[in-house]
C-alpha cells in the first residue's frame, strides 16, 4: 500500500494552534530528541551559549532544554502570534528566559531581526512546513552566515524513509538530500545523528523523523 504524507496546518488561528499543541504533547522519542539537540549545544565550548530556535511552536523543546540547563540564554523565533502566545503559557515560570521574535523564515532577512548571535540554531518539526526544499535550502544558508565559527546548526525534522513507495510532501524529503544542501551553504562535514520512529511502509505524518547536525 503507498500514499500520501504531509499536514495542513493553520498556524495563525487561535483555535487550531491550541488543539494542536494538546494534541501534540512530546512522547518519549521525542523527547529523546530534545536530549540530542541539547547535547549538541553543550558540546559547544560556550559556558553559556545563545540558543535560536526556528519555529519555536508551544515551546516544547524550549521548556525542556531551559528546565535543564540554567546558563543558556535562549531566543524563539516564529511567525505566529498565536503560537508565541501559546509558547508564553507553556514555558510558564521559564517565559522571562526566552527572547519571542516573530519572523517569517521565507523572508530573507530574517536574521536581522534577531537580538543576539546564536552560538547554536536549533529546530524540530518546524522546517518541513516551509513547504520546499529550496526553502530549507534559504534556512541552512541564512543559519550559516549567521554563525559564528565553530557554532552549531541542529535540526531535528521529518524527513522522507529512503526506499518508501509513499508520496510526501514537498518539505519532507531524504536526509541525503538534507546534508547536500548543508554543504551547499557551507557546512563542512554535516551528519545525521538518529533517524526517529523509522516507518517506510505504513507511515503516519508523525513518524520519521531525523536530527541532523552541522557545525560550522
Ligand atoms: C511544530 S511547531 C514547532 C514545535 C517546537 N519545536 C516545539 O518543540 O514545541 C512548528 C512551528 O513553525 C512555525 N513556522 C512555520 N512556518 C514558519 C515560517 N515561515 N516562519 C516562521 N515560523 C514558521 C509555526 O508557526 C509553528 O509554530
Amino acid at each position: 500500500m503507498a500514499g500520501f504524507v504531509g499536514a495542513q496546518h493553520e498556524f495563525h488561528d487561535a483555535e487550531f494552534v491550541q488543539g494542536w499543541a494538546d494534541r501534540f504533547v512530546p512522547s518519549p522519542p521525542r523527547l529523546v530528541l530534545f536530549d540530542m539537540v541539547h547535547a549538541e549545544i553543550r558540546r559547544l565550548s560556550v559556558p553559556e551559549p545563545n540558543v535560536l530556535e526556528l519555529g519555536l511552536g508551544p515551546g516544547y523543546m524550549a521548556r525542556h532544554i531551559l528546565e535543564r540547563d540554567q546558563a543558556l540564554r535562549y531566543e524563539g523565533l516564529d511567525f505566529s502570534a498565536v503560537f508565541i502566545d501559546v509558547a508564553r503559557r507553556i514555558l510558564g515560570d521559564l517565559a522571562p528566559r526566552v527572547t519571542f521574535t516573530q519572523a517569517d523564515l521565507l523572508d530573507q532577512s530574517w536574521p536581522t531581526r534577531l537580538t543576539r548571535r546564536p552560538h547554536a540554531i536549533v529546530s524540530t518539526w518546524a522546517l518541513h512546513d516551509l513547504g520546499s526544499q529550496h526553502a530549507v535550502a534559504d534556512v541552512y544558508a541564512r543559519s550559516y552566515e549567521t554563525l559564528p565559527p565553530g557554532g552549531v546548526l541542529v535540526n531535528g525534522d521529518f524527513i522522507k524513509p529512503d526506499g518508501t513507495a509513499w508520496i510526501y510532501e514537498p518539505g519532507r524529503f531524504e536526509v541525503a538530500r538534507h546534508l547536500e544542501l548543508l554543504r551547499q551553504a557551507g557546512f563542512a562535514d554535516p551528519m545525521s545523528l538518529h533517524h526517529f520512529e523509522v516507518e517506510a511502509d505504513n507511515p503516519t505524518a508523525a513518524q520519521n523523523y531525523a536530527c541532523l547536525v552541522a557545525m560550522k
